[in-house]
């Protein structure tokens, strides 16, 4: 009988002969140039979390963050290619979060070859936090994009979601009596924490003052235009709304321009503060624009400590670069939450991120994100040495301490990571 038909009955036999099979195939798919995409984990169609538990750990475990099931009870379509869902607990229990929080999406999507692909993605609440109710998900269509397609087009009221979190550190705590001035700077689908803020800010903060700097392609792309009018009439004086678009039909009232280097300038020169004057700047939109923005302000004397900054895409892969390994390298996973697993050794492949190889080789690992943005899949590094791309979310006392993230780190050598 060949190996890979073998049914044991031992679960130890059959886990064993698992890790094996998933091995070679690692190895086969590594010769061939092949590796996983981030942020999927492949199993065979039926195959779910919650029915094949491993042995002493549960499923809320083996999803990272552990996770709610929550239910879509309202759809929003807030322009062409962007929906939101309005998300509530059929428990009951509240969605706390602070503005600017996202949270994780856990998709089981049809992966076209018979199989089922678990999609994880990020989206940030654009709900207020005040109304912890309910929770508020965005999502804006990308071209070809497995989970905003199925979020923005499939998605409907009465469906089941799977949710982890909140997560992030793009957040902004209200402080009730302070009188502060606020600047945020949005590109497309990255106004969603942003609106957040302001729907908090406006209420929870009644001393301080916002100013937003939108950019989209054309006038009807602008997510929750009529929305921010009115709250802009709401409170007086309190949210200064600046539009600017790519192209506009004349008549429009806001910018036309891109947010990039020569669009953003002057839009910051005609803020109705001094950009001395202004105690926190969040920026949160596509790279370039968010590029652009920390150029002008460092250039304006703006420090780490008044500039928060979200992507919503994944940092470029520095390919080819000697930091990242050029040859397969075996890291040994040791399991601090499991005390009692043997260690397992995955091979990483060249290119290949920490959570890819370890996703491959059936190992559990925790992550939420997959972006280097949320630090849901912190390991402590006991030996070797991993490379992260750049920026993350790990600090500068947590890289000190050893630690590394495995969604956007990758061994330079063999390693070894504690888990856990
Ligand atoms: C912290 C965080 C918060 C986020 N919050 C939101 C939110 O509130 N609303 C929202 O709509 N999205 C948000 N995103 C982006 C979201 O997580 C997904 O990346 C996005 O919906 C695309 O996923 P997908 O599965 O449809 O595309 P994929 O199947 O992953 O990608 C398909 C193609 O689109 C490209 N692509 C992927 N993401 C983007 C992007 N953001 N812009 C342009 N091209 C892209 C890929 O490179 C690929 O070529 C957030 C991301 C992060 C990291
Ligand atoms: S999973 Fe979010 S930082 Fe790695």
């Amino acid at each position: 009988m060949p190996l890979l038909r073998l049914q044991p009955t031992d679960r130890r036999l059959r886990d064993t002969l698992g890790q094996v099979r998933r091995d070679l195939r690692m190895v086969v798919d590594g010769f061939r140039g092949r590796r996983p995409s981030p942020v999927l984990d492949r199993r065979p169609r039926g195959e779910a979390y919650e029915s094949t538990p491993a042995e002493g750990v549960e499923p809320a475990l083996r999803v990272g963050l552990g996770g709610r099931q929550v239910v879509v009870a309202e759809r929003i379509q807030e322009t062409a290619d962007a929906v939101t869902l309005l998300l509530r607990d059929p428990t009951g229990a509240s969605f706390d979060f602070a503005p600017g929080a996202f949270f994780t999406v856990v998709l089981s999507l049809e992966d076209g070859e018979g199989g089922v692909e678990e999609v994880r993605r990020a989206y940030s609440a654009s709900s207020s936090a005040l109304e912890p109710d309910r929770l508020a998900l965005t999502c804006k269509r990308v071209e070809g994009g497995r989970a905003s397609t199925y979020l923005s087009q499939s998605a409907a009221v009465g469906d089941s979601l799977r949710i982890l979190g909140p997560a992030g550190a793009f957040t902004l705590a209200p402080q009730p009596e302070a009188t502060r001035r606020l600047v945020l700077v949005g590109g497309g689908s990255g106004i969603t924490p942003l609106m957040s803020m302001i729907r908090t800010l406006l209420v929870a903060e009644p001393g301080s003052e916002l100013a937003l700097i939108y950019g989209n392609r054309a006038p009807e792309s602008i997510i929750f235009r009529d929305g921010l009018t009115a709250l802009a009439k709401a409170h007086p004086g309190r949210l200064h709304l600046r539009h600017v678009v790519e192209s506009a039909e004349p008549g429009w009232g806001g910018g036309v321009g891109r947010l990039d280097r020569q669009g953003l300038a002057p839009e910051i020169a005609a803020l109705p503060w001094p950009h001395d004057e202004v105690d926190g700047w969040y920026v949160c939109g596509p790279e370039p624009m968010l590029a652009a923005a920390r150029e002008l302000l460092v250039e304006l004397g703006v420090g780490p400590e008044r500039l928060h900054e979200e992507r919503f895409s994944a940092p470029q892969r520095r390919a080819a670069t000697p930091t990242r390994g050029e040859v397969a390298a075996p890291v040994t996973i040791r399991r601090r939450d499991r005390p009692d697993a043997p260690s397992a050794v995955v091979i990483v492949q060249a290119g290949a991120t920490l959570l890819e190889a370890a996703t491959a080789a059936g190992q559990e690992l925790p992550f939420s994100c997959a972006v280097g943005g949320c630090g849901a899949c912190r390991v402590r590094v006991l030996e070797g040495e991993v490379v992260m791309d750049e920026p993350n979310c790990l600090t500068a006392e947590e890289r000190a301490q050893g630690f590394a993230l495995t969604c956007c780190g990758a061994p330079l050598g063999p390693c070894s990571i504690e888990v856990g």
